[in-house]
């Protein structure tokens, strides 16, 4: 389903950043190269900085690589971005991009009808999402005046309505309560169990221990390791995640 091949990106930095460190670009995502199937949920671990958002929103077709590529459903994400993004649902934890003055129905079925839903297929579909995420009672109500956990559910539904294949969560636990973060973990076990890819960042290692299949530890851009918990903990002679994770990456913080 998704297929990266030595994907890179470089930022120029800015004058000060280019003096403090006597460099004049910085390598968020250095030749990365994996391939994930459907039915697969693959966790990119790594400190602040790693690369996991770059990776991300290259992916999702906001941001066009340096070099390498990347293909979702055999199409590229740069030649092929309109149907890279028919097949792909996308979402930022903590930052949802909701329309405050729009009502938490309308932000979904405004981004369905973006992908040619008919209202009648998003209505049942909203409602649907609605129950699963528990915030039927807030539908009507504008999005300027939900709390911060109920725009995450929100944003949650407005990312898959249109049922794509690829789903790219970015910290999508963030901001949410207990209760709220078994909900979205549930959805997205029912997804991948529905054959569904899945590539999300989480820096809550039990939210990943739960929820991935596969785990690859990103580090200044670089995949150092790709596997399952048990391959990964084999390998670096570990007996948990956070073990290898501290082996392998550190404590270090790029920022
Ligand atoms: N638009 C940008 N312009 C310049 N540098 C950027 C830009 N976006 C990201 N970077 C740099 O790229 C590197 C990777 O950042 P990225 O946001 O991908 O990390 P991350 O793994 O998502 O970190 P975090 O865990 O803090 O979310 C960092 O050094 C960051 O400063
Ligand atoms: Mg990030």
């Amino acid at each position: 389903m998704l297929e990266i091949q030595n994907l890179s990106k470089t930022f120029p930095l800015g004058r000060k950043q280019r003096a403090q460190t006597g460099k004049t670009e910085v390598t968020a995502v250095d030749a990365l190269t994996l391939s994930v199937s459907g039915g697969e949920v693959f966790g990119l671990l790594g400190a602040n900085g790693a690369g996991k958002t770059t990776t991300l929103r290259m992916l999702a077709t906001m941001l066009a690589p340096t070099s390498g590529t990347a293909t979702v459903g055999g199409c590229d994400i740069v030649t092929q971005s309109a149907d890279v993004r028919r097949q792909t649902g996308l979402l930022f934890g903590g930052d949802t991009g909701l329309y405050d003055r729009l009502t938490a129905f309308e932000n979904i079925q405004y981004f369905a009808r973006l992908n040619d839903i008919e209202d009648s297929v998003s209505s049942a579909r909203i409602k649907r999402l609605a129950e699963v995420f528990r915030f039927t009672e807030y539908l009507e109500r504008g999005a300027g005046k939900l709390s911060k956990g109920t725009r995450q559910k929100v944003s949650f539904a407005r990312a898959i309505i249109h049922d794509p294949a690829l789903m790219l969560f970015d910290e999508p636990t963030l901001g949410l309560d207990v209760t709220a973060k078994k909900e979205a973990e549930d959805f997205i076990l029912s997804c991948r169990d529905n054959g569904k890819t899945i590539v999300l960042s989480d820096h809550t290692l039990s939210v990943v221990e739960r929820l991935c299949t596969r785990i690859g530890i990103l580090d200044k851009g670089k995949l150092l390791a790709v596997g399952t918990i048990g391959e990964l903990c084999a390998a670096n002679g570990c007996d948990t995640l956070e073990q290898v994770f501290f082996k392998l990456a550190g404590v270090r913080n790029e920022e």
